[in-house]
């Protein structure tokens, strides 16, 4: 049965809230476990649904994984690992999009790999063409088959030189997750250089991989013959961190969030500063409040690190409907992430998208007719309405909205924020929210 959250909105959120690893970092760190000969140790490990799929497609290979879900760690053993079952693996479709990830340490260990079709929020159309095509580079063959795809390795996986048209994060995971076993060197140009991705580097590091990156964003891998397993503590998830900042400065509250780390906040912290946000670091975390004067309005445009990213776009949104002013926000990395601003002008937000790059830069999505600059006229009063979440950001945003708003909201798909945010709805209510859930 769906769950049916009711908020009654317009209490400010005050006190502490825990985040522990990275999304984006934690099911690549258990991926990255395929390609060792020993088993791995993984800290920090947080109870989110994309670990929970990850695992059971890493059982599903026949690693062993054992898991302390409190204490946040977890073992991986990959000394058994075989080919699956299409049709066990069929059971994971749609799901997430770390399977495609599976693909060079599943050819490496097995020879092949069938990776089911993929899931992930709708925020554009997240194609895989960039994954495919390196490797095919490094001697893949790849056989599209109805209910996903089929990968070999009949000659081995050799060392590529490889350019990416976009630094895409999951592209160049793909890349390292590949070249550290493949024979020969591989350079890679315009690479993601997200510090998910130099927790991965220090991972497969550790394991006893040679990889070097350098300032201009290509990265330099060395294949060796065997990797042994790693010990490691995940990065805390700088998207949760900021979420919950986002959540302070909109509600008006002020919150303590145990685990954030500053340093991969950077951009973000700029902008919190710049509308009116507070913050303040200690050696456990980062507070987060509302420091009192009217928001201010600005321009802001989304990027690959260091830039401002575009996971933390949305929550933002949000608070600049509460500025004063008209603020301008240009989407340069997904082409469809504003389709959550739907909700958020129903409940009073004044939200105009358009076609056009209306950030200094012009991007890829300004020629294609899509809706990815957004003009914020605020401060508008938010009120209470129905709300069916459409993706995670966008639905964490919708709940940040909810929770100023004044009046009643009834909110339905809250699963979907599961996938990202650990524990969350106790979070919510151990912040003061007057919630209450129900099924229907
Ligand atoms: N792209 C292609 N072809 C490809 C791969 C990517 O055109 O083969 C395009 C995408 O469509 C997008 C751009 O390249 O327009 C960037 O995509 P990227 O590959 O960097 O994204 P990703 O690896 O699929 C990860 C995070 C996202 C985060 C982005 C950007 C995970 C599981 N997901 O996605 O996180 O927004 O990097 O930093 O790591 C989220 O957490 O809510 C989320 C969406």
């Amino acid at each position: 049965m769906a769950k049916l959250l009711t908020i009654q909105g317009g209490k400010p959120l005050q006190g502490e809230v825990h985040v522990r690893g990275a999304k984006n970092l934690v099911p690549k760190a258990m991926v990255a476990s395929l390609l060792g000969s020993e088993p791995s140790e993984l800290r920090n490990v947080p109870e989110i649904k994309d670990v929970e799929i990850v695992t059971n497609l890493l059982t599903t290979h026949g690693v062993k994984v054992e898991r302390d879900i409190q204490g946040g760690t977890m073992t991986l053993d990959p000394r058994e690992t075989y080919s699956a079952e299409h049709s066990e693996i069929d059971a994971y479709a749609g799901d997430s999009r770390i399977p495609i990830l599976f693909c060079g340490p599943l050819m490496h260990k097995n020879g092949e790999a069938f990776i089911p079709d993929l899931g992930g929020c709708r925020i554009g159309d997240r194609p895989i063409d960039y994954h495919l095509e390196v490797l095919r580079n490094f001697g893949a063959v790849v056989d599209k088959q109805p209910n996903g795809i089929h990968i070999s390795a009949p000659k081995g996986l050799r060392g590529a030189k490889l350019e990416l048209p976009y630094p895409s994060v999951g592209a160049t995971e793909q890349v390292l997750l590949t070249a550290v076993l493949a024979e020969g060197i591989t350079e890679l140009k315009n690479a993601a250089v997200e510090p998910e991705i130099h927790d991965l580097i220090a991972i497969l590091q550790q394991m006893g991989a040679i990889i070097t990156v350098y300032t201009d964003r290509s990265i330099r891998i060395e294949g060796v013959s065997r990797l042994s397993g790693y010990k490691h503590r995940a990065i805390p998830d700088r998207n949760e961190s900021a979420s919950w900042a986002s959540a302070a400065l909109v509600t008006k509250g002020d919150i303590y969030v145990r685990g954030a780390a500053q340093r991969d906040l950077t951009a973000f912290l700029n902008i919190y500063r710049k509308i009116g946000g507070e913050f303040e670091v200690d050696d456990d975390g980062m507070r987060f409040w509302h420091a009192g004067a009217p928001l201010k309005p600005l321009v802001l445009e989304t990027d690959v690190h260091p830039g401002f990213m575009t996971d933390w776009q949305q929550p933002m949104v949000v608070a600049l409907t509460q500025a004063e002013g008209v603020s301008i926000v240009h989407e340069t990395v997904y082409e469809n992430r504003f389709g959550f601003t739907q909700a958020l002008a129903r409940m009073g937000a004044g939200i105009q998208l358009h076609r056009e790059c209306l950030g200094s830069n012009p991007c890829r999505f300004g020629q294609r007719n899509f809706l990815h600059s957004a003009v914020i006229s605020g401060p508008s009063e938010l009120k209470g309405a129905d709300i069916d979440i459409p993706d995670l950001r966008g639905g964490f945003s919708h709940l940040i909205a909810a929770l100023a708003a004044k009046g009643t909201s009834t909110v339905t798909g809250i699963e979907i924020i599961s996938r990202g945010y650990e524990d969350f709805i106790n979070k919510i209510v151990g912040l003061g929210a007057d919630i209450s859930i129900s099924e229907r």
